[in-house]
Formats: structure tokens, C-alpha cells, sequence
């Protein structure tokens, strides 16, 4: 029994042996005890537990730490492919891959489905023992219908496409036809039954991606005569009606652009009326497929973003996809959906990720540019409390280019942190940083457990040239004056954090440590020249080490006058 649990029939001991009244109790104490463990067998299912903070990923039961991958489009189209591919991710630390599952090819023929290359990499995932979060690539992927069934493609009039301001039909799937809505709605079902069927026991999958980083591209919004029809009549109560519930949670973008009083798309949301009507209309579309998923298997599911590039306008990036510009209707109308996600190819991955730090959305990063990923990663995990992360494209990565760290070295390290870090987390008792030598300032610095940690990148001495382009560090504060420090290229100062007292503070010791079987070890002592005669903690580039440093705070001796 997985769940632990056990039921022996002859346990039940009930006077009277085997009368009529003994065996019905009996049976109906099996049927309880059946129940239970249905029930608890479903509370197992890898769910979202969303709080005030963000959000974690509770898999059979406990937090998980997503030490993910995405595979490159066309990475995971044969089932051989899984044979090269996986046992290589397996090598580089990573535990989660993320892999397109094409419509296109699940259902070559209407009606009539074909799951064998994902079972083939269900089992190399298991072989592995690796997990897996599956890419729906329904009616869109990157806006376009390019993983649409051919039967789908060619008939336009049973599955109408959006229309451009110039009248021409796209090669964007219209999100008001309700045929295309059922299909891909019927064949996201038929995926989950199979996943549910082939993996509820053990979980090897962990979450869907629903679409990927839909909106419509082009200017304005779909004119197709239904999206005109539609677009002519006012917004619909209910739409203003939860928005305004929910004012509080306003992003910048939506407050200027909201105006519940009145009536047309216009009146109530000005020059975005084009865009928040699209929202609205892949928000319903996407609720319907999730929704038909989930009912028949209850996986976590999300929607990931393509980002707006540096002064592009809605419709030059996907206008209505999930950004954080207008995702307040998303979350007030996708119900299925369990959280929302970007992806950061842009060089302020800061200010992206924190734009998705709001109310009980728990933070994942489906795609990341892969050269900046081993100290976005760090960011991620130690700052915006991110339950997973995952460059792109991570199969290309090669075998090392000896300019590391590499997104494996990264991955071991936390890997060997992952139950302290999920800890920190969870208590708000993480902090991170990254910088560049390009960053608006030299320094950086994040206050925790009563201190200040002032990090700047690391530099040569006495020359002060620059050792490493980029630096990161990710800190665990893990018990009273001591810290666990994961970074690279970095030079850290540690001061008595003012705003908590005013004691004087300074290094009692660092340590390099590593897991070794099973238990934190010191590597190293850092002293002397290593820690510039005790003043701070210097990190090597092109590597990445975890540091458990000691800090102490003492109060300060008052002056005769
Ligand atoms: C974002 C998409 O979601 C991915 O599938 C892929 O096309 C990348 N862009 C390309 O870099």
C-alpha cells in the first residue's frame, strides 16, 4: 500500500463471529477504511499549497524543489530521443524536465489518440528518477497554430482563425471558436485520463503547462466578425464585478486602466480595451481546456508568459497573454489555473520575476535564457522564494566550457540544500542577489537575521580588475547568527543591520562545507588572507561553493566622557 496504509479483515473482531450483524459491520468498516485510503490517495496528487507569501509545490505530501529544464521544441518528438536526452539531464542534477506534448501529435486523426512516445519517456523519466512537467502545445504555442492537427489546420470554417485589422485570415486560432475549444479541450482530457491511468501511482508527473505563451499578435485585437460582435457589447457585469473585488491586487497598469463605471470595452478600459478584451478571451478559452484536464486529473496547472521586450505595444508581444499587465483577468476568470509564470529571456530578470510575487501565486520559471541562468537561478530560489526554475533548451547545453559555474554545478549545490533552503523559504528566512558588471550599481545588499549582507563583485588584487562579468549568492539563514551562503564571483561584507539594533558586529568564522554522507562537513577554513584578515567573505568566480558563516553581534562598550 503506498499510502501506509493496511486493512486486515480478520482484525475486526466482533462478538457473535461470523452472524449477520458482525459481517455487515465488517463490510461496511472495509468500505471506510477503502475510502479513507481513496481520499488519501487523492490528497497525494501533487498540488499547489498557495498562502499570503506565494505558494509551494507539495509533492506526496512534502515541499519540493523544482531543479527543472525545458526541452527545446523539437527535443522530445520521437521516443528515442528520450534514451540520449534524459540520462544526460539526470547527470547534470536537474530532477524535473519540462517537455512539449504536440496535439499535432497525440491526435494525428480526429478521434483517435496515440500516447506512446510520452510513455517512453515516462519510463526513461522513472529509469532516471527523474520528474516530468508536460507542455500542452494545444491551439497555441509562441501565439501561432503551428501544433494544431492538420485536420485542424485546413479546416478553417469548423475552426475559424483570428482575423487581422488588414482582414486576413491568421495563422492564430481564433479563441472564439467553439469547435476548435471542444477539440482541444476533448484532447487535453483524453491526455490526463492517460497520464492519470499511467502515472497516479507514482507521479513521475508533476504539473501541465496549458497552451504556451499564448496572446494575439498583430495590431489591436482579433476582427473577426465574432470577436467584433462580441467587442460591440458592453463588458459583461460579471467581469467588472470580480475586478472590483479584487482592486486591491491591481497591477500598476490595470489601476490606470479601469474604470468600473462604465459600459463599453472603451469606457472601462481605455486605450487597453483591445488587450484586456483578449485576456478575457484566452483567459475563457484556457479555463475551458484546464478545466476539462483537471476534472478528470487534478495536476497543478499554469500558463506561461512571453514578456514584453523593452518598448514594444501589445500586439508587437502577445497582446492578452498572461502578463503581468492585465493578469488580474486571467486570475479572475481562469479558476482551473493554479498559478502563472514567466519567461525571462530579458537581462532584468529581477524586475520580471518580482512582478510575479503577488498573493498566492507560487513562483516558477518555466524558461530562462541558459548563459545567465546558474545566477538568475540563485535569485530565484534564495529571493523570490521560486519552487522551481528552468533554462531552455537544456539539452543543447554543452559539456562544459570551463567558464562556469555551469547551471549543473548550480543544481548540485542546492540540490544538496534543498530541505534547509525549502525551510528558509517557507519561514521568509531566504535572501539572494545577482549582479553584473553592467548592474545600474556596484553593490548590492539584503538584510537577514539581523544583518546586512553588502556584496559587490569580486575583484583581483591590487590591480581592482574585475574577476568575473557576473556574481550571485543565495543565503540561507538557518539558525541564530549563522547563515549558509551559496554563490559565485562575489565579495561580501556583513554589518549589524541598524533598523534591529545598534550592536557591533563581525565574523566569528566561515567554513566551506559540502554534504558528505548525508551530513554538512567543513572543507575548509577561511581565515587570514582568505577572508582579508578576517573583514569578509570572498567568493571565486567561475565556480560556486556553500559557505556557513558565523556572525556575531555584541554590545558595545559605553565611553567615559
Ligand atoms: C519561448 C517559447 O515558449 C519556447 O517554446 C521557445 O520557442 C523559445 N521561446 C525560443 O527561444
Amino acid at each position: 500500500m503506498p499510502w501506509g496504509m493496511r486493512f486486515h479483515w480478520n482484525s475486526l473482531h466482533i462478538e457473535g463471529k461470523d452472524s449477520v450483524i458482525s459481517r455487515t459491520v465488517r463490510a461496511v468498516c472495509a468500505l471506510c477504511w477503502l475510502g479513507c485510503a481513496i481520499a488519501a490517495h487523492a490528497a497525494e496528487v501533487p498540488t499547489i499549497a498557495k498562502s499570503a507569501a506565494g505558494g509551494e509545490l507539495l509533492v506526496h505530501g512534502k515541499p519540493y524543489l523544482i531543479l527543472g529544464g525545458e526541452l527545446g521544441n523539437s527535443a522530445a518528438g520521437t521516443a528515442a530521443q528520450a534514451d540520449s536526452i534524459l540520462p544526460r539531464l539526470a547527470r547534470m542534477h536537474l530532477n524535473t524536465v519540462l517537455m512539449p506534448v504536440a496535439w499535432e501529435q497525440v491526435e494525428p486523426v480526429e478521434g483517435s489518440f496515440d500516447f506512446s512516445i510520452l510513455d517512453h519517456w515516462i519510463e526513461v523519466a522513472r529509469k532516471e528518477h527523474l520528474h516530468l512537467v508536460l507542455l500542452w502545445f494545444g491551439s497555441w504555442k509562441n501565439s501561432v497554430s503551428s501544433y494544431a492537427p492538420a485536420w485542424v489546420k485546413t479546416d478553417i470554417r469548423r475552426f475559424p482563425r483570428a482575423v487581422s485589422a488588414e482582414g486576413t485570415d491568421l495563422e492564430i486560432l481564433s479563441t472564439l471558436g467553439a469547435e476548435t475549444q471542444r477539440c482541444d479541450s476533448r484532447a487535453f482530457a483524453a491526455l490526463m485520463k492517460h497520464v492519470r491511468e499511467e502515472d497516479q501511482d507514482q507521479q513521475t508527473v508533476l504539473m501541465v503547462q496549458v497552451e504556451n505563451e499564448v496572446g494575439y499578435l498583430g495590431r489591436g485585437r482579433d476582427r473577426s466578425a465574432a470577436a467584433d460582435r462580441l467587442f460591440q457589447k458592453p463588458v459583461p457585469t460579471d467581469l467588472i464585478q470580480k475586478l472590483q473585488a479584487d482592486r486591491d491586487s491591481f497591477s500598476p497598469e490595470l489601476r490606470a486602466h479601469f474604470d468600473a463605471t462604465g459600459h463599453t470595452w472603451q469606457e472601462v478600459f481605455g486605450d487597453a480595451a483591445d488587450e484586456v478584451f483578449m485576456a478575457w478571451n484566452y483567459a475563457r478559452y484556457i479555463q475551458a481546456v484546464a478545466a476539462a484536464g483537471k476534472q478528470v486529473y487534478g495536476l497543478p496547472m499554469y500558463v506561461n508568459c512571453q514578456l514584453p521586450a523593452p518598448g514594444e505595444r501589445a500586439g508587437e508581444y502577445p497582446s492578452g497573454g498572461p502578463d503581468p499587465y492585465y493578469l488580474e483577468v486571467y486570475r479572475v476568470t481562469a479558476s482551473s489555473l493554479d498559478f502563472y509564470s514567466p519567461d525571462i529571456y530579458w537581462p532584468n530578470f529581477e524586475y520580471w520575476i518580482d512582478r510575479y510575487r503577488f498573493k498566492e501565486n507560487a513562483v516558477f520559471v518555466p524558461e530562462a535564457r541558459m548563459e545567465s541562468a546558474p545566477y538568475n537561478a540563485l535569485y530565484a530560489y534564495g529571493e523570490s522564494k521560486a519552487f522551481g526554475f528552468s533554462p531552455f533548451a537544456v539539452e543543447s547545453q554543452s559539456n562544459g566550457t570551463g567558464q562556469g559555474p555551469e547551471i549543473k554545478d548550480v543544481y548540485a549545490v542546492l540540490d544538496s540544500m534543498s530541505d534547509m533552503l525549502l525551510t528558509a523559504q517557507a519561514a521568509n528566512r531566504s535572501r539572494g542577489l545577482v549582479l553584473h558588471s553592467n548592474s545600474p550599481r556596484a553593490t548590492q545588499t539584503v538584510s537577514l537575521g539581523g544583518y546586512l549582507f553588502e556584496a559587490a563583485l569580486s575583484r583581483s588584487w591590487p590591480a581592482k580588475a574585475l574577476l568575473a562579468d557576473d556574481g550571485a549568492m543565495l543565503i540561507v539563514n538557518s539558525g541564530a547568527d549563522e547563515f549558509y551562503i551559496a554563490g559565485s564571483g562575489l565579495t561580501v561584507s556583513f554589518y549589524r543591520d541598524p533598523d534591529v539594533d545598534r550592536r557591533q558586529s563581525g565574523i566569528a568564522s566561515i567554513e566551506e562545507v559540502e554534504v558528505v554522507d548525508g551530513k554538512w562537513t567543513t572543507i575548509r577554513r577561511l581565515n587570514g588572507d582568505q577572508s582579508n584578515q578576517g573583514r569578509l567573505l570572498s567568493m571565486a568566480p567561475h565556480e560556486i561553493r556553500v559557505f556557513r558563516v558565523h556572525l556575531y553581534a555584541i554590545d558595545r562598550t559605553t565611553r567615559e566622557p
